[in-house]
């Protein structure tokens, strides 16, 4: 297993669409692996793909993300799962994330829009179907790292004033 480099905006690859996966073959399952490890040692919550430059719609995600980072239950062995061509096909609801933040998106907290609930549809990592709801952390998580297999950020969904503020600061940074 290996660390890899997440790579930042306004790196190109975040801002494309990523391809499905059609053979979840020893290297498609080595890489979701380098992921999970990536993740943790960010640490975040979820990772995908093109985050370190894949475009391949796979994401990982932190499975105790809804256990506070203060309980005694998070010292316990660190859990991912991976999850292959996710989609979301169905959504209701809408809720408004505390502050959102994104590996690739350095110095930057906001709020965003988001459903309140989502029905998932993937493959797992055996290359089994799976369909299932989420709700609250991992309704944000999915939806923020499907975001990510589409090229889109999550200061696409802040508000307009904040986004144009955070794009102007990296701006001159470049
Ligand atoms: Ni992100």
């Amino acid at each position: 297993m290996a660390i890899l480099e997440i790579l930042q905006y306004p790196e190109k690859s975040l801002l494309l669409p990523s391809e499905p996966v059609k053979t979840i073959d020893d290297k498609i399952i080595s890489l979701t692996k380098d992921m999970g490890e990536t993740m943790f040692a960010a640490p975040g919550v979820g990772l995908a793909a093109p985050q370190i430059g894949v475009n391949q719609r796979i994401i990982v995600y932190d499975t105790r993300a809804d256990i506070p980072k203060d309980s005694e239950d998070k010292t316990k062995a660190k859990e991912f799962k991976a999850l292959i061509n996710p989609e979301i096909i169905k959504k209701t609801g809408s809720i408004v994330s505390e502050n959102e933040a994104c590996l690739s998106v350095p110095d930057l907290t906001s709020n965003a829009k988001r459903y309140e609930k989502v029905t998932i549809k993937a493959l797992n990592i055996d290359g089994e179907k799976l369909e299932f709801n989420v709700e609250g952390i991992f309704a944000i998580i999915m939806q923020h790292e499907i975001d990510h297999l589409d090229g889109i950020l999550f200061f696409e969904r802040i508000s307009l004033l904040k986004k144009k503020m955070y794009k102007k600061r990296i701006a001159k940074k470049e």
